[in-house]
């Protein structure tokens, strides 16, 4: 089976990595992380950049082709951009993303550019500081339209900015974020809020349907045309667009559409095991066979062997499942 492209049980070819460099993060996301009392991951256990880099090389003759870094907030890890430019160095990559909160964003886009990152999702939840302290917990200044031209300005688009939306906290939003698409060549997401994590304020009544966002949408700025959404990065979002804007709409259903049968990822976390799937316990441990020098490949495929079809998040009650900042988003 050595070096046969990495398919699972399901027919689905692996070609998309997301790697958490770190579970941790300069915000509190309501949704995201409780205020307090997260436990962090000792240094010892987090995969060095060498590592990281192993893992990739390891992967690229298996069909790895694209990737995504995530966190936490992969930006507060120190010389981001070295990890980057490594990466850039394994030749089966085609595609190497950032998911960031954004707010190092103007002081590191263009590094991150010049080290050879394609481009940079950003997470950006109101269009208003207070709110956004609000959701984020703490106050850093992020200004979301700054950060997002800054990337673009630095080469790091298409941009896309990922909404959550949430009812009664930034609902009253999207419109606003929708009109930023007439303007500017972005394609913003918005994200049905996942009820995981045990925190009051994300439960099933905070869901806001996608349906119910576009409808919100088309009554205030008119009809929304079925499109094809950005070249790069063909991830679960189905795109619309205004007429006459210069970016798209997309919505992400994790909630209320099931988009399970085409997925072509997995997911390093920050400790290093591979998940295969967002929801679930289903991990294998590749930090132990990385630092006793043994090949990745069959510790890989018996991870893939055990992806589930589905993700559990609609048969199962929020308790058994981690905050998104521990499975790398
Ligand atoms: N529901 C939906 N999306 C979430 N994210 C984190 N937690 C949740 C959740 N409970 C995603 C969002 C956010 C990124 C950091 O992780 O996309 O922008
Ligand atoms: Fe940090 Fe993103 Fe989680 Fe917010 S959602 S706490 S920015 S990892």
């Amino acid at each position: 089976m050595s070096g046969a492209p990495l398919v699972d049980q399901f027919g689905r070819t692996i070609e998309y990595l997301r790697i958490s460099v770190t579970d941790r993060c300069n915000f509190r996301c309501q949704y995201c992380m409780p205020l307090e009392g997260m436990p962090w991951l000792p240094k010892a256990d987090i995969l060095s950049y060498e590592e990281i880099h192993e893992v990739v090389r390891q992967l690229g003759p298996l069909g790895l082709r694209r990737i995504r870094l995530t966190g936490g907030e992969p930006t507060i890890r120190p010389q981001l951009s070295r990890l980057v430019a490594m990466l850039r160095g394994v030749p089966e990559v085609e595609d190497i993303a950032l998911s960031t909160n954004g707010v190092k964003l103007p002081q590191l886009a263009a590094e991150l550019a010049a080290a050879g990152l394609d481009r940079v999702n950003i997470s950006a939840d109101s269009l208003r500081s207070e709110r956004i302290v609000q959701i984020a917990r703490r106050d850093l200044g992020f200004e979301p339209v700054a950060a997002a031209q800054a990337a673009e300005d630095a080469g790091l688009g298409p941009i896309k900015l990922n909404v959550v939306v949430m009812r009664g906290t930034n609902d009253d939003e999207v419109v606003d974020f929708a009109r930023l698409t007439l303007a500017h060549a972005w394609h913003v997401r918005f994200i049905e809020l996942m009820p995981v994590g045990q925190m009051e304020s994300v439960t099933d009544a905070h869901v806001v349907p996608s349906e119910e966002i576009l409808a919100r949408i088309r009554a205030a700025l008119g009809p929304l045309v079925p499109t094809a959404g950005p070249a790069r990065g063909n991830g679960p979002a189905a795109y619309h667009r205004l007429e006459g804007a210069l970016g798209t709409i997309g919505v992400i259903t994790p909630m209320t559409h099931t988009y399970c049968g085409s997925c072509n990822r997995v997911r390093l976390t920050a400790d290093g095991r591979l998940r295969t799937c967002l929801f679930g316990d289903h991990e294998v441990d590749l930090r132990t066979p990385l630092r006793a020098g043994l090949p990745l490949e069959p510790f890989v495929r018996q991870a893939l062997a055990e992806k589930p079809e589905q993700h559990a998040l609609l048969s199962r009650r929020n308790g058994g499942l981690r905050a998104l900042s521990q499975v790398g988003g």
